[in-house]
């Protein structure tokens, strides 16, 4: 299939692992041609896909996904022949401070695409493939032992989660009542290059780089599965190229821990790298109010997909830290463009309201 032409449609392409997910797929596979749909919002940056602006197989299409006709218009005229779908609000904190855009993007722009896609291939060929990208959050919150397997019951506890629950049912619902060709993975917390600064780990980064306070939720003892951008890219390939249709893959990093314990491995790792007297960053440590519904653990099983495609991540967490901290470094004026206008407003406002 890598061998043979084919035209891709990846949506969210602009944003932090759909920017990464476009760039391997543009340099990987020549033959396809890989158009990216993004709205460019506040999250969706071209400057992400510098690298590859001019290969001759990507495409940019500024569009929104809620809106119905122009994407219909849109893939009666290209006829994608497989879909990678990223595009998404994809902040809890912001769900929770206004659902109605999680709504309308996650489930209805999801339906909207399922409807164009269906449209368009009536007669499924044989890789025809709708495959649409998700989160682990979807199964809830675990306690201190267990994992999430793909059997683990939906749980959705944030309107995000929520959202992508629904959009992960109504995904299913096509393979089951119209035989439609799906693909879904459901993954764990992404790091690396090009994420936005209101995640976890480049907001601490980016607040240690200004000396600014380091905002950690409640007593900082909620867990998270961290997992390597890069990792995510090679398991979404072998997923789309390999992958049964109708399957649901679980992709997690292997990599748990616990949020204060991570903000003080950054600090540690910033200190050496900045020469700062060791343990100067951690001093701006800030314990804020709880995040509401703050889910304590999320920890991901995934044998299923080591043992149906050979996946495994790849890269250790400190070591992804390391590379990370090195990017965000190298890469001051992304952070710095990213960080002003909108962003400042949302920070200064969801913060003030915390601390
Ligand atoms: P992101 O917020 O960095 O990027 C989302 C992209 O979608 C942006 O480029 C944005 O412009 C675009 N977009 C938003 N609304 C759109 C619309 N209406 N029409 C077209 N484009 C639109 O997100 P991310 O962290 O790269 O996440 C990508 C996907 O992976 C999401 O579906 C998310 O739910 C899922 N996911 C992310 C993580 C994570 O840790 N980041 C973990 C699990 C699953
Ligand atoms: P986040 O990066 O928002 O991802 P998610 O909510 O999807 O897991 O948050 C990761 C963890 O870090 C989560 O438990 C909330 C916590 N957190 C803080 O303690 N302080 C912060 O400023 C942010 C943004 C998150």
């Amino acid at each position: 299939m890598a061998d043979s032409k084919k035209t891709i449609l990846i949506t969210g392409g602009a944003g932090f692992i759909g920017s990464h997910l476009v760039k391997h797929f543009v340099n990987k596979y020549p033959n396809y041609t890989i158009y990216n749909l993004d709205v460019l919002s506040y999250a969706g940056n071209l400057e992400n896909l510098q690298s590859i602006q001019n290969a001759p197989n990507y495409k940019f299409v500024k569009a929104d996904i809620v809106n119905y006709e122009g994407l219909k218009t849109w893939f009666e005229t290209i006829r994608p022949e497989a879909v990678i779908h990223l595009a998404a609000e994809s902040h809890v904190d912001r769900s929770i401070a206004d659902p109605t855009a999680f709504i309308k993007t996650n489930v209805l722009g999801t339906l909207n695409l399922l409807l164009c896609a269906k449209s368009i291939w009536s007669d499924a060929a044989d890789w025809n493939r709708f495959y649409h990208i998700s989160t682990d959050e979807v199964y809830g919150s675990l306690g201190e032992d267990g994992y999430f397997t793909e059997q683990t019951s939906y749980d959705p506890r944030s309107p995000y989660s929520a959202s992508k629950a629904s959009s992960d049912h109504l995904v299913r619902s096509f393979f089951h009542t119209y035989h439609f060709p799906i693909l879904i993975s459901n993954c764990s917390n992404n790091y690396g290059p090009n994420q936005f600064p209101e995640k976890l780990i480049p907001l601490i980064i980016n607040n240690i780089l200004n000396q600014k306070p380091l905002p950690v939720y409640g007593k900082g003892e909620n867990v998270r599965d961290w997992l390597w951008v890069e990792d995510h890219v090679s398991a979404i390939d072998l997923i789309f190229h390999k992958g049964i249709l109708g399957q649901t893959y679980n992709i997690g990093g292997a990599s748990e821990m616990k949020n204060i314990d991570l903000v003080l491995l950054l600090c540690e790792l910033m200190d050496e790298k900045l020469n700062r007297l060791k343990g100067s960053s951690a001093k701006l440590i800030h314990f804020v109010s709880d995040r509401p519904g703050h889910d304590h653990r999320y920890a991901i099983d995934f044998s299923y997909l080591t043992q149906q495609l050979g996946w495994k991540p790849s890269c250790s967490l400190r070591d992804g830290l390391q590379k990370t901290i090195d990017w965000y470094l190298s890469n001051s004026e992304w952070l710095q463009k990213v960080s002003s206008g909108d962003y400042l407003k949302y920070y200064e406002q969801h913060y003030l309201q915390r601390v």
